[in-house]
């Protein structure tokens, strides 16, 4: 395993070949570990985790929680609904009380972006011993989200060995409603610095043309990019058009509850364009696996064959790879940096 520089995991833009390699490596190990509730190891014995979602969550809460339990780490979870935000707590009181209670990863999603970075750079200021990982925050970030995508990918295109080779060269298209999607955005990251191309897809409104720009500079309070050779990023609005050579497709959730404006006229003409079907399947060259990071709504950006196709629908995979994923990701913050 290559060394690992990370104290805290806030977006996938500043990882290096070498991080995303340990990561596929470690998820790849902690596969094997048995997934019955005696199956654990005593990796993270004493340490504890905190789950801090300000928003709402059902796989990733869920997946670290278990992530955790399988390593052997004490786990908190935080519901902002009966906290102390009601009289008016904010949220880096809310974790510093975690801390001071000994948490040592904190797991945050936040509706704001820049609320897990800025409680990272919180506790690097003032010498606290706790790591911040991203659990989702606006429309930013959510690196375990890429990097589980990454490892499915992976996985399928090499069962017995995933490693970044395995998407150097492919075609990944990412379809639907990128604007509001911290899913894609990492996604990108992910893939771009992996060697894959990676195609965007959805009408205008929903992906505005900078998107095409996404990964030539790195973002903002970030001096350079780790990885010298990085995938292209195009935008091919026609979803025929993107799907001809294309070696894999992620579907994205239609977000409702972010659309401040009406951004799609209807879902059904949305369904009909860029809706995931058995049918627009034909238009591939070849059988392509279907993600989607989920929660899904069927019949809009994916019809419930499609996801019902455990032939090519790798839905299920991402949610299972997800538990091995964070844990990595648990192991790498609470055992490789100044810890
Ligand atoms: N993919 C994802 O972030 O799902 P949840 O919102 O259920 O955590």
């Amino acid at each position: 395993m290559k060394s690992w520089a990370h104290n805290h995991i806030i977006d996938l833009a500043s990882f290096s070949i070498d991080d995303y390699e340990t990561v596929l490596e470690l998820t790849n190990r902690f596969k094997q570990v048995p997934t019955s509730s005696s199956g654990k190891i005593p990796a993270l014995q004493g340490k504890l985790l905190t789950t801090l979602f300000f928003e709402p969550s059902t796989r990733t809460r869920s997946s670290f929680e278990l992530a955790a339990k399988r390593l052997s780490a004490d786990v908190q979870s935080f519901s902002p609904t009966n906290s102390s935000l009601s009289k008016g707590e904010t949220p880096l009181d809310t974790a510093l009380t975690y801390i001071s209670m000994g948490s040592n990863i904190l797991i945050v999603r936040h509706s704001s972006t820049n609320v897990p970075a800025e409680l990272a750079n919180y506790i690097d200021k003032n010498g606290l011993k706790a790591s911040i990982l991203n659990g989702g925050d606006g429309l930013h970030s959510h690196p375990s989200q890429g990097l589980l995508d990454l490892f499915t990918l992976a996985n399928f295109f090499n069962p017995m060995n995933p490693s970044t080779n395995d998407l150097k060269n492919k075609t990944i298209t990412i379809v639907g409603d990128i604007l509001h999607s911290r899913v894609a955005r990492s996604n990108i990251w992910a893939l771009t610095g992996c060697g894959a191309n990676v195609i965007l897809c959805g009408p205008l409104s929903i992906l505005p043309d900078e998107f095409s720009e996404f990964v030539n500079s790195p973002p903002p309070g970030q001096k350079y990019d780790p990885i010298k050779n990085r995938g292209k990023v195009t935008i091919i609005r026609s979803l025929k058009d993107a799907l001809e050579d294309t070696d894999a497709v992620m579907t994205l959730r239609i977000q409702k509850e972010r659309m401040k404006q009406n951004l799609l006229s209807d879902f059904d003409s949305y369904h009909k364009n860029y809706g995931i079907t058995h049918e627009k399947l034909k238009w591939c060259k070849k059988s392509i696996p279907i993600l989607h990071p989920g929660p899904v709504n069927r019949g809009i950006e994916i019809s419930s064959q499609i996801v019902e196709d455990q032939s090519i629908s790798l839905i299920d995979k991402q949610v299972i790879n997800g538990i091995p994923t964070r844990m990595a990701l648990l192991y790498l913050l609470a055992t490789m940096k100044n810890k």
